[in-house]
This record gives C-alpha cells, sequence and structure tokens, in this order.
C-alpha cells in the first residue's frame, strides 16, 4: 500500500475538532469525567480535542488488541486499563481514533460498565458505517469515512504515518520500507 490522496488536511481536522469539542463540552455541561483515550491511534485526537473541553477531566488510557484468527475475526483483549478509582462511579468518554466494524469499542464498553462507570460514552474522530458487523454508534463523531485504509494523525498502516498531520487514504501499491 501507499499514499493515496488527502481525506482531510489539518486545517479540516482543526475546525471539526473545535466543533465536536464544544458538542461535547455541552453535553457534561461543568461536571467532571474521565477521558480514557485509546492507544496508539487515539491520543493525538485525544489531546487536540480534551486542549478545547472546559470542564474538569481526569485523563486516562486504554489499550486493546485483537489477534484474528482465520476469518472468524480476532477476541479482543485489554493490554491496558485505567486503574480502578479513574473510572468506579464516574462519567466516562472513551476517545478513539475510528470506529471501524465496532468490535474495540463494544468490548471496551462492556468492560467499563463491568467495572462500575457511572455513564459511557464515546467520541471518535472517523466513523466507517460500512465495515460494521457490531450495532455500536458513536455518541459524538467527526468525520464519516468510505471504506478505504487511512492514516495519519494518529491512525498508522503497518505502524507507519501516524505522526502524518492530514489524514490520507491508502491505495495498493509498493509497500513501505
Ligand atoms: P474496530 O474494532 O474494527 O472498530 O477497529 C477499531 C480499530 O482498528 C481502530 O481503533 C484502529 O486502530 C483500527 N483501524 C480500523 N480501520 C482503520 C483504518 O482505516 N486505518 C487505520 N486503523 C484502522
Ligand atoms: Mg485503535
Amino acid at each position: 500500500m501507499e499514499i493515496g490522496g488527502v481525506l482531510f488536511t489539518e486545517a479540516d481536522i482543526r475546525s471539526r475538532v473545535a466543533a465536536l469539542a464544544e458538542e461535547v463540552d455541552e453535553h457534561y455541561a461543568g461536571e467532571s469525567c474521565t477521558v480514557v483515550s485509546v492507544l496508539k491511534g487515539g491520543c493525538l485526537f485525544t489531546a487536540d480535542l480534551i486542549r478545547r473541553l472546559t470542564m474538569p477531566l481526569y485523563l486516562s488510557f486504554a489499550a486493546v488488541s485483537s489477534y484474528r484468527s482465520g476469518t472468524t475475526g480476532g477476541n479482543p483483549r485489554i493490554e491496558f486499563f485505567p486503574t480502578d478509582h479513574e473510572i468506579r462511579g464516574r462519567r466516562v468518554l472513551v476517545v478513539d481514533d475510528i470506529l471501524d466494524t465496532g468490535r474495540t469499542l463494544a468490548f471496551l464498553r462492556d468492560v467499563l460498565v463491568e467495572a462500575g462507570v457511572k455513564e459511557f460514552k464515546t467520541c471518535v474522530l472517523l466513523d466507517k458505517p460500512s465495515r460494521r458487523i457490531t450495532d455500536f454508534q458513536a455518541d459524538f463523531r467527526g468525520f464519516e469515512v468510505p471504506d478505504v485504509f487511512v492514516a495519519g494523525y494518529g491512525l498508522d498502516y503497518a505502524g507507519r504515518y501516524r505522526n502524518l498531520p492530514d489524514i490520507v487514504g491508502m491505495r495498493p501499491g509498493i509497500s513501505p520500507q
């Protein structure tokens, strides 16, 4: 795969994140919450989003990995999780780069609800609804994207391109070195 066209420029992202932050801010109306940023892809978006939120917030992280077995799909597994006092009895906003099949966020929702969160909400920068295999919907979302593999602004292709300031579509071609 190689880099195809730019889908969202740095400026597109900046203005959409600002509008999204206003929506999120309105929802919390000054009440505190714990933002759980999903590593690794969600960290750039989280960093930009939370600087525009005005309610008191705690910042925490989670990491989930999927091991795919044949065509049956992967079993999500927790690699890193907030500590109990960061989430129990609190309003929790999970922030991720992209909602694709929905397995990661549906799994995180189940685990966080089990851990006793008071409220569970999600904010994703990108939504690829055509790929969904669960009924998961994000509460706040930035842009809808078609079924193309995207990279940049935190999102990777084979571990690369997370540092690109724009979001690009990948297309079949020569593999990166
Ligand atoms: P889901 O569990 O299928 O919804 O996948 C969510 C995760 O897969 C995201 O947090 C990303 O890390 C990764 N992912 C899904 N689609 C893409 C893509 O187009 N580019 C980069 N990463 C992606
Ligand atoms: Mg991810």
